[in-house]
Parts: C-alpha cells; structure tokens; sequence
C-alpha cells in the first residue's frame, strides 16, 4: 500500500511510525486508520522489527481525534459501524498486537488520539502534550475503546470526571494519573522512546509476546488472566529463546535470543 497520511522510519530493530497530516492536526480520517492497519500489520510480521513507536508529525499534535468532517453526517448505522470497524482494525488490533507498541505523545492527544494512545501497550509524553476526551463537547462518546480502557488506566472516578467535563489534562497530570509513564522535552522524546525500544529489544520476544497475552487477558471480562499466565509459562519452556536465555545466564554471558 502507499501511504499518503502515513510514514515509517525502521532502525535495526525498531520501526516508527508517524501520523502525517499536520494541517489536520493528524486526524484519524478514514483513509489514515486503513493505513495504519496495513503497517501495523506488516510491521507486526516482520521479525526483524522488535518494537514499535507511533507519534504524530509537527511539534502540535499527536492526534488530534477522529475526523469530525468525515462522521459528522452519519447515521446511527454509520455510527455504529464507524465504532465497531476502528475497533476491529486498529485499536484492538494495536492492544493485541505480539510487538510492543509505544505511543510517544508529542502534543494534543484528544478523542480517538487519546484512545489511540490508550490501546498501545505504553505511553510516553513530551512537556507540551494535552490529553482528554472531549466527545460529549460534540454529543457523541468515545468509541475506540476509551470508556474501557481509560477506566482501566487512570481508575473510574477520574475516567468519569475527563469524560464528563470533556477537559484536557497536562502532561504532568497524566503522569501522576499514571496515563503516560514518562514526561520529557519534545527533543527528548523520541530519544526516549528510542531507549525504551532497544531495551526491549535485547529481551526475547516470545515471552514479550507471551507476557503481552497474558496481561491483557486480565482486563477482558471473558477471559481468566492467571489462566492465561499458566499456559503462555508453560509455553516460554518449548521455545528456543528460554533455552538460549537460561543457558545464558549460567554460563554468565548476555542472551543473544533467536526469537523462537
Ligand atoms: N477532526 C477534523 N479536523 C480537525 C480535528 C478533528 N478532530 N482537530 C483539528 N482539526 C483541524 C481543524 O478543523 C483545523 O482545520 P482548518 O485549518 O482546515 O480549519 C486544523 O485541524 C487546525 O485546528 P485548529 O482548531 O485551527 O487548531 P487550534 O490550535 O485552534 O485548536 C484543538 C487545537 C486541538 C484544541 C482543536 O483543533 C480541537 O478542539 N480539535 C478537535 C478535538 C476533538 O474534539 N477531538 C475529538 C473528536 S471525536
């Protein structure tokens, strides 16, 4: 596919992803969310790519909410739709990816950004960035997942009151709420990120994988998380990576995982 509201940066084991539609404020119009479907799922395949970060272009924005040109003559239909097929393609499709996901925040994370920002499996914020869900200012709710996942996050109370007053909170904020897990300057935040990722990197991906399964199984309410653990534990004991990693450890040299 080529991207046009899309484009992607790839180090040796990262790759990055940024939203691209600065006079938009980066806005998840249709066309951007099938794009990000697409290069989520091949970044996903590749196995060279060890992690993901995604941001936005411009110092500005993150993501500044779904297009409200693009649903503001909908249907209840339409409406629907909209809801369950940006679920389904993108921000349940990022939860359960098997690479870790960043969200480096650079700027306003509103509507759907914020609730982009929410289904990657971490956060990280520059100084400047403003997160809410500002929906019922336009008589809708949040759709992508953000009256699930922001409770999950920040507690209910607190969920309730930035739904119900439509306001945005600072960075600083949204670090003591426990939403982002690190504020830094805008020159720091994709060196950051960037730190972050070739951490992970250095770790073996299946467990990652694993470990990514069995947390998210603890917040589905169909799911039975310490259930989930015990099997993706049991898994880790079959795969070349926890051999290369114990026989590592005792022969007191650094893993050097082959990722199977
Ligand atoms: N959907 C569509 N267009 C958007 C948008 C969105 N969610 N957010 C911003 N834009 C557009 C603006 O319409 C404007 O386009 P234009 O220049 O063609 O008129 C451009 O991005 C710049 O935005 P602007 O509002 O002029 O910037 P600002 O600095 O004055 O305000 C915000 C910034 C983020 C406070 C403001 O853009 C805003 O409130 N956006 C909507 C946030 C929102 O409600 N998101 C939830 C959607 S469900």
């Amino acid at each position: 596919m080529k991207y046009e509201n899309i484009y992607i940066e790839e180090e040796k084991q990262w790759a990055t992803i940024t939203i691209n539609r600065p006079t938009k404020l980066n806005a998840l119009n249709k066309r951007t969310i099938e794009e990000l479907h697409v290069a989520f799922k091949e970044l996903d395949e590749d196995p060279e790519i060890k992690v993901i970060i995604i941001t936005g272009t411009g110092e500005k924005a993150f993501v500044a909410g779904a297009d409200i040109s693009e649903f503001a003559h909908f249907s209840v239909k339409e409406g629907r739709q909209l809801s369950a097929m940006g679920q389904k393609n993108l921000f349940n499709l990022i939860e359960n990816l098997t690479t870790p996901v960043i969200a480096a925040i650079n700027g306003f994370a509103l509507g759907g950004g914020l609730e982009l920002a929410l289904a990657c499996h971490f956060r990280v914020a520059s100084s400047n960035a403003r997160m809410g869900l500002p929906e019922v200012s336009l008589g809708v709710i949040p759709g992508y997942g953000g009256t699930q996942r922001l409770p999950q996050l920040i507690g209910k109370g607190r969920a309730m009151e930035l739904i119900m007053t439509a306001s945005m909170i600072d960075a600083d904020k949204a670090f003591a709420y426990g939403l982002v897990n690190h504020v830094v300057s805008p020159e720091e935040l994709l060196p950051l990120c960037e730190k972050l990722a070739s951490r992970i990197s250095n770790n073996s991906t299946v467990a990652i994988k694993h470990a990514i399964k069995a947390v998210n199984a603890g917040f589905k309410y169909d799911a039975d998380g310490y259930a989930v653990e015990i099997d993706a534990f049991g898994h880790c004991f079959g795969t070349d990576d926890f051999k290369e990693g114990t026989t590592a450890f005792l022969e007191k040299r650094k893993a050097d995982f082959p990722g199977s």
